[in-house]
């Protein structure tokens, strides 16, 4: 059989993870998809940085004549932020490439126009890295519950904020060095202004909220407040009304005069300790969807870090190469008939 060429750009945490699990499991992999999964080219933005393990004849900087190459199939992008990604992963659905990215920044914002290239060249765009790392909630959303109706999303979807709460609420540490220590172990983005802000879960409610509620969300119409301001003391307080503090990301249909709108925010919130959320702690993230038939359904796992976030990438990975070993592909998402965005005085 062909084998299928995959090209990865990027090489922070997650790439550098996916780079390895590639290598390490080639022959799983092969068995899985159906054809041996070959590794391309990895595009860094520094070529000079050493980089372990991996042959130097596969790196590039030069990340649009990579994706464009005639032997790449699958291009995994794992750059972050919004150009040169954007360009990149248009240029390669429209060259007839599928695409995974985890890129949630980037899905948040321009998913409609992606889709529709994807569409266009009947190709696969795959993102469930994007939103809460290692834990499946792209495809139980988007396949799964296809057949349901879905009410509310909402749960916890940023590690490093939570990682933060829990430390200041267990140990008392301080806001600076749980942060620092978050970084550390690559929970952090890269300027983690986005998650301390909630710009992070807020991308990751817009995506959540389109998909769930088959409506065109885009980070801006997410209401959102961070965890800045958030005290040791206010974590106290909590606690003497037998709760705790979460940032929580919330989307649902509401009823606003009678209008069904599409409600999507994220602000931290008092949640009382027997609450499953209270007990989520770390970089651990989870999901509660309610949908009409399925009822109440829970994701838990790790949302941050390179090992889980490469798992949710190469599983998209492994489902775009075996569709085009066997010609099986689709939009990952129906047609939107969306829905109005309520704002915050709606709720
Ligand atoms: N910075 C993100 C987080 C990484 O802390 O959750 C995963 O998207």
């Amino acid at each position: 059989t062909r084998p299928i060429g995959v090209a990865v750009l990027g090489m922070g945490n997650v790439g550098t993870e996916v780079v390895r699990i590639l290598t390490d499991n080639a022959h799983d992999l092969r068995a899985r998809v159906g054809a041996p999964v070959e590794l391309r080219g990895v595009s860094v933005r520094d070529l000079s940085r050493p980089r372990g393990g991996i042959a130097s004849s596969l790196l590039t900087d030069d990340p649009l004549s990579l994706v464009t190459r005639d032997d790449v199939d699958i291009v995994v992008e794992l750059i972050g932020g919004i150009e040169p990604p954007r360009t990149l992963i248009r240029t390669a659905l429209q060259a007839g490439k599928s695409v995974v990215t985890a890129n949630k920044a980037l899905m948040a914002v321009h998913s409609g126009e992606l889709s529709e290239a994807a569409a266009t060249s009947n190709v696969d765009l795959y993102f469930e890295a994007a939103v809460a790392g290692a834990i499946p909630v792209i495809r139980p959303l988007t396949q799964s519950l296809a057949g349901d109706h879905v009410n509310r999303v909402a749960g916890i979807v940023n590690g490093t904020t939570n990682f933060i709460l829990s430390a200041m609420d267990e140990t008392g540490a301080d806001y600076a060095d749980a942060l620092a220590e978050a970084g550390r172990l690559g929970y952090a983005e890269a300027d983690p202004t986005a998650d301390v802000e909630g710009h992070d879960a807020a991308a990751k409610a817009a995506i959540l909220a389109s998909i769930a509620f088959h409506s065109r969300v885009v980070a801006g119409d997410v209401y959102c407040e961070g965890i800045t301001k958030i005290t040791s003391e206010d974590l106290a307080a909590a606690k003497k009304f037998d709760c705790t503090v979460k940032l929580l990301a919330i989307c649902e249909r509401i009823d606003a005069d009678g209008v069904e709108k599409v409600s999507a925010r994220v602000y931290p919130a008092l949640v009382p300790l027997d609450h499953p959320l209270a007990t989520v702690n770390g970089a651990f993230n989870a999901v509660v969807v309610e949908a009409e038939n399925a009822g109440r359904l829970m994701f838990y796992g790790q949302g941050a870090g390179g090992d889980p976030t490469a798992s949710a990438v190469l599983g998209d990975l492994v489902m775009a190469a075996r569709n085009r070993v066997y010609s099986g592909r689709g939009p990952l998402e129906s047609t939107y008939a969306s829905l109005p965005i309520a704002s915050i005085d709606d709720v």
